[in-house]
């Protein structure tokens, strides 16, 4: 099972510049055949289906702790496209490509590429060969980092920016656990192909401060209790840097998340948003709950409710 904790991987800045045109780009990290719905519903399904695990612990462990993290990354991938989306005026958008922002998602991310075709399920390998099953999550990630370099290169909003540079580095972390797993299981020299490809990590501004974090030799572990024997396979020196790999016992503190504004030129989350609020705040009051809402976000502001009279007065 999955135990859900309400925070952000990393820090995404507020919306700024509206970017429709960059938030249907950044599409292809969702639902595209490298996007984070590929990786996540990969090591998913390899981890559903892995057999004898009590004789190979540290391989299925490796494998089903990371599909964990890939969840947060989808969370991720969304959230910039909603951010990116914030503002934008549909009445302006009909010349954009990507329709189905507007007239289907409502200004949400979609389980879809750039070109708006939903993710399948095609992506999804899982032979029951272990070796197999690694070696494609290596060419997975391998595949996911050129992915996320171009839509760096491509986009330059904000958002992107921090979402790509943040992914470059996890998905490099990703990419040298299923080398490492092959190395141990094969005897097969893997440190030989990094970095693949070859992007510098240490030279882009937005991975930087990621790097200076240690987070391109960390292996978070998402379970109080589970997937210890990560360790038996996520050690050794880093192919790149030749620093330590390090497996961290729980799950990333997390930043809180930014709440978007409601929309209300497409009805989200309805085209009266104060009533909503009104009824929550009865319900909430019925519950016993306190008045501060419980939940935090980035931006809490006890305002947001009068903003949101206010603009549509
Ligand atoms: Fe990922």
């Amino acid at each position: 099972m999955i135990l859900r904790i309400d925070r952000w991987q990393t820090e995404l800045p507020p919306p700024s510049t509206p970017d429709p045109a960059g938030a249907a780009t950044v599409q292809e990290l969702m639902g595209g055949k490298f996007g984070e719905m590929s990786t996540l519903m990969n090591y998913t399904f390899q981890s559903f289906n892995y057999r004898f695990r009590q004789g190979t612990r540290p391989f299925y462990d490796l494998i089903a702790n990371i599909a964990a993290e890939e969840y947060g990354h989808i969370e991720l991938v969304a959230a910039t496209i909603n951010t990116m989306l914030t503002g934008v005026d549909i009445r302006d958008v009909e010349s954009e490509a990507y329709k189905h922002h507007y007239n289907f998602g409502g200004k949400g991310a979609l389980p879809a590429d750039s070109h708006g075709t939903p993710w399948t399920g095609d992506y999804v390998h899982s032979s029951g060969d272990l070796v197999e099953d690694l070696t494609h999550n290596y060419f997975l990630e391998t595949g996911a980092r050129s992915g996320k370099l171009r839509v760096y290169e491509m986009c330059d909003h904000p958002a992107a920016r921090a979402l790509t540079g943040y992914l470059l580095v996890r998905g490099g972390v990703h990419q040298v656990a299923y080398a490492r797993a092959l190395e141990k299981l094969t005897g097969a020299d893997m440190s030989k192909l990094f970095p693949s490809p070859r992007i510098p990590t240490a030279k882009i501004p937005e991975c930087q401060p990621h790097i200076e974090a240690g987070e391109h030799k960390k292996l978070y572990r998402f379970s109080p209790e589970d997937y210890r024997e990560v360790i038996a396979v996520f050690n050794g020196p880093h192919p790149e840097t030749g620093e330590d790999l390090e497996v961290v016992d729980h799950a990333p503190e997390g930043f809180p998340p930014q709440d978007l504004p409601p929309e209300t030129d497409v009805f989200a989350p309805d085209y009266a948003p104060e009533e909503i609020a009104e009824i929550a705040q009865k319900l909430r009051k019925a519950a016993g709950l306190p008045d501060k809402v419980t939940g935090i976000v980035a931006n809490d502001d006890d305002g947001l409710v009068s903003k949101v009279k206010d603009k549509l007065s």
